[in-house]
């Protein structure tokens, strides 16, 4: 297949294009920033410097080669740190915001003009508003967190993750499907994690509203179940039933059975 890539030189970008690569497939890797140093492209594949919330400019890039399948990672990814389409500290919440919801509008929606029927994009688990939202109104209303777990996005990030998640990928559908009689596709929303995510550092994260320290309430990362996390900094949460079972009581927070069933993929330990 070739595979048309955006973030190419980003951290995922960077290793999705190698494994890619690596299985055979061609791609048109695009940033708006060279790709490192030590990956080199074979034939059949290019690199075209695309800004993706330049609509022209993902169409132009799109067009060079006929391709399959679309992987969207181009963006800011850390909102509080911005990047260089920032012009100062105070526009980054409003840069964040419209380079990331255009970028995956424009990427979606070529992709879709383009009859490609197999979109990747990035979002992130802070859809839910986690991370980046106000320590005093961060709430579960169950545990573990799930695609269909509400969103409670207050910032450019997050809110983002949730219309890059879902209104963007249904826009695109439409976009795709609109002279079919009936919807034959679907998109899928699911969670990855790094398996250090799924227990140590996401109960601390998730306990201590990210940056305390996790030992200031007495609490032993190592030795702590989730259970005792939740009920003492979210008491009172919706936990599932079957979930935290015995054997079974230092879980993760998160639901990703989802991606094993679709993918196959699925956390080690
Ligand atoms: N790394 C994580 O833990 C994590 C977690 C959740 C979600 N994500 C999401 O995954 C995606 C990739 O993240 P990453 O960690 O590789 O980030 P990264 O910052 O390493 O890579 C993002 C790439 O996007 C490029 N980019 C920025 N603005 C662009 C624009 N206007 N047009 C085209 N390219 C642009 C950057 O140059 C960069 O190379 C992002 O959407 C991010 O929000 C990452």
């Amino acid at each position: 297949m070739h595979i048309f890539i955006t973030g190419a030189s980003g951290v995922i970008g960077s290793h999705t294009l190698r494994y890619i690569l690596g299985q055979g497939h061609t791609v048109t890797a695009t940033d708006i920033v060279p790709l490192p140093k030590d990956l080199e492209l074979p034939p059949g594949s290019i690199f075209v410097e695309v800004d993706c919330t330049d609509f022209r400019a993902v169409e132009n890039a799109m067009l060079q080669k006929p391709c399959d399948g679309v992987i969207h990672l181009g963006a800011i990814a850390n909102p509080r740190v911005g990047s260089s389409q920032c012009l100062t500290r105070a526009h980054i919440t409003r840069t964040v915001h419209n380079v990331n919801v255009t970028a995956s509008y424009n990427v979606m929606r070529t992709a879709a003009d383009q009859g490609i029927k197999r979109i990747v994009q990035a979002s992130s688990v802070n859809a839910t508003g986690l991370l980046y939202s106000h320590d005093s109104r961060r709430k579960f209303e169950e545990l573990p967190l799930t695609e269909q777990s509400p969103a409670h996005p207050e910032d450019p990030y997050n809110l983002w993750s949730c219309l890059a998640l879902d209104a963007a990928a249904r826009a695109c559908l439409l976009g795709l499907t609109a002279n079919e009689s009936s919807f034959l596709h679907g998109h899928e929303a699911f969670y990855i994690l790094h398996d250090n995510l799924t227990f140590g550092k996401a109960c601390r994260e998730i306990a201590e509203g990210f940056y305390d320290d996790a030992t200031k309430n007495g609490v032993d990362p190592d030795t702590v179940t989730a259970k005792e996390l939740v009920q003492l900094y979210y008491p009172g949460t919706k936990l599932r039933e079957g979930w935290w079972t015995e054997g079974n009581e230092r879980r993760g927070f998160y639901d990703t059975s989802k991606a094993k069933k679709m993918l196959g993929w699925y956390h080690e330990k």
